[in-house]
């Protein structure tokens, strides 16, 4: 992702279909995920963007919001916009892309930055969430960097704090908005359990002019990861971090509006139930999130 290009030496290049059959698309991301996929599939699902980084197979795509036609993102299609299109991974529940949808709708009503993100039907009728690309705007392309990258975490072996993450937006952004930004997420992570908040999960973006700025917010989701920790820490604390603990990073960065930034998000986040019905959440999913929610914007 990014602005950055490189050519490999000898590359064989498969005519790739215009018309994306995301199905059949999934099918091979499947078989790579089981070990069947011989390597003529893998240069082809190379080709198709498999590159993007992230443990989901995910692949490019332009997609038209109007006539919902999916083409492949290799070349610019007229009407489309570059997306990225997330499938499953093996230990995924089955309404994940339906979850990762009603997440963005509730962090924008929060205030939140997102991408346009969509949910797509596979004429198999299966449910995919798309995002378009934050990193191609109408003038062509933007770096990026991750706060990973950036500041030298180890997402594995995370030391991120929220505190780092909101120093760092400060220094680029050079706006106090920025610390509100990161703060804002950190907020909505602790209180929709995305504890997968790992420093590859937060970006920057850098124009043509050298200006930088916090990327969207992207791959929200309810994730509790392998051990239950916050990947990235509040004020010191991964495995139960309070109300407190925001508003102790609040007072250290003198963000003012911090009860206007909690309430904000707990008004959004309290739609859950109707925005996960809306959105095809299964009941029981739709219930153990929503029982999270609920105890944490109550600071339980
Ligand atoms: N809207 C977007 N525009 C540009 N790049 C994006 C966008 N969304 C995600 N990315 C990039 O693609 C990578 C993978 O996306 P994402 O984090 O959503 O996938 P994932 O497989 O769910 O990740 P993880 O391994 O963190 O669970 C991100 O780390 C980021 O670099
Ligand atoms: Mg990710």
């Amino acid at each position: 992702m990014g602005a950055l290009e490189y050519f490999p030496e000898s590359f064989e290049q498969e005519d790739l279909p215009n018309k994306v059959d995301i199905d059949a698309l999934f099918a091979e991301a499947q078989n790579v995920l089981d070990n069947v996929t011989s390597e003529d599939r893998i240069d082809y699902l190379y080709q198709m963007g498999g590159s993007s980084g992230g443990a989901r197979p995910k692949v490019l795509i332009n997609y038209n919001f109007d006539t919902r036609i999916i083409t492949n993102g290799i070349d610019g299609n007229s009407g489309s916009l570059p997306f990225i299109l997330k499938f499953p991974s093996s230990n995924d529940l089955l309404d994940i892309a339906n979850i990762e949808y009603a997440y963005y709708l509730m962090a924008i009503d929060a205030g939140i930055e997102m991408s346009r993100s969509a949910l797509i039907s596979s004429s198999k009728g299966r449910q995919f969430f798309i995002t378009q690309r934050f990193d191609r705007v109408d003038s062509g392309k933007l770096h990026m960097h991750s706060a990973a990258g950036l500041l030298h975490d180890d997402f594995r072996y995370s030391t991120m704090d929220y505190g780092h993450l909101m120093d760092a937006a400060f220094r680029l952004e050079k706006s106090v908005v920025a610390y509100e930004k990161i703060l804002r997420m950190a907020y909505f992570n602790l209180v929709t359990n995305n504890r997968d908040d790992h420093s590859k999960n937060f970006s920057f973006l850098m124009d043509s002019f050298g200006t930088w700025r916090v990327a969207p917010a992207y791959d929200l989701t309810y994730s509790t990861t392998s051990h239950g920790y916050h990947s990235t820490s509040y004020y010191g604390e991964s495995k139960n971090p309070t109300i407190a603990h925001i508003k102790s990073l609040a007072e250290i960065f003198k963000v003012e509006h911090v009860d206007k930034i909690i309430d904000q998000v707990n008004e959004s986040v309290s739609n859950w139930t109707t925005i996960a019905h809306n959105t095809g959440v299964s009941a029981a999913t739709s219930e153990m999130i929503g029982k999270y929610i609920d105890n944490a914007i109550k600071g339980k």
